[in-house]
């Protein structure tokens, strides 16, 4: 099985998680894409979505599911999205597609984060993967100059303007020992938005594709 195949098995995997008649969360990326897919064929059992990207809000439009502002949702039972990296206590770093922010958001009022990914995404500690960083553009500079006292390398990412008209660094080379820790000391940087690590608010359930299935991983490690 080919990369997209994993995406998709396990995108598709979380279809089965979705409740009737409900508001979920939508993330982002191209493994999220195939549940969007998927959720097309039975739009009729959900009231609609929460999207966290603009690109995602037009792939659940064109494919006739509702998208509701978050701000007029007190509950959503889940929320499901991808990872760049995720770690047997389903922390992950997000931020790939440079939807970090919103989807930090989405997770933070879902009830349920179920993360969806190919078994690449599966590793014994956050880092090897660039920290997303968004930031506020005038303090671009500022900020690179704390993440290097951090012990890190940012990049500033080629092109890329936020959905929220913000930039991202991505920090190359840091030491993810305590990636709460990490969280918490790059996101209160002044000028910053928020950071693509995910430990403070996890995943719930991991649906992690592989050649052998779909595996489900919870935080505690117990696993089906
Ligand atoms: C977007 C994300 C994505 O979930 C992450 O980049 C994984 O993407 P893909 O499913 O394409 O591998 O965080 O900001």
């Amino acid at each position: 099985m080919n990369q997209d195949a994993l995406k998709q098995a396990a995108a598709l995997a979380a279809l089965r998680e979705v409740p009737e008649d409900a508001v979920i969360g939508v993330g982002t990326g191209s493994t999220v894409n195939f549940f969007i897919d998927g959720l097309a064929a039975m739009r009729g059992r959900i009231a609609g979505a929460v999207s966290s990207s603009e690109a995602s809000t037009a792939r659940l439009k064109a494919a006739g599911i509702a998208v509701l502002d978050l701000n007029s949702v007190d509950d959503l039972p889940v929320y499901v999205d991808g990872a760049d990296e995720v770690t047997h206590h389903l922390q992950m770093t997000k931020g790939g597609g440079a939807a970090l922010t919103r989807e930090k958001i989405v997770a933070a009022v879902a009830r349920r984060f179920i993360c969806v990914a190919d078994g690449s995404k599966l590793v014994g500690r956050l880092g090897g993967f660039p920290i997303p960083v968004e930031v506020i553009p005038m303090a671009r500079s500022q900020v690179a100059r704390e993440l290097v006292r951090l012990g890190g390398r940012p990049a500033l990412r080629p092109g890329v303007t936020t959905d929220n008209g913000n930039v991202i660094l991505d920090v190359h080379g840091l030491d993810v020992l305590n990636a709460v820790e990490l969280e918490t000391q790059i996101t209160l940087i002044t000028g910053v938005v928020t950071c693509g690590i995910f430990a403070r608010r996890g995943a719930d359930l991991l649906l992690l594709a592989t050649a052998e299935g779909v595996q489900t991983l919870h935080p505690g490690g117990r696993g089906a």
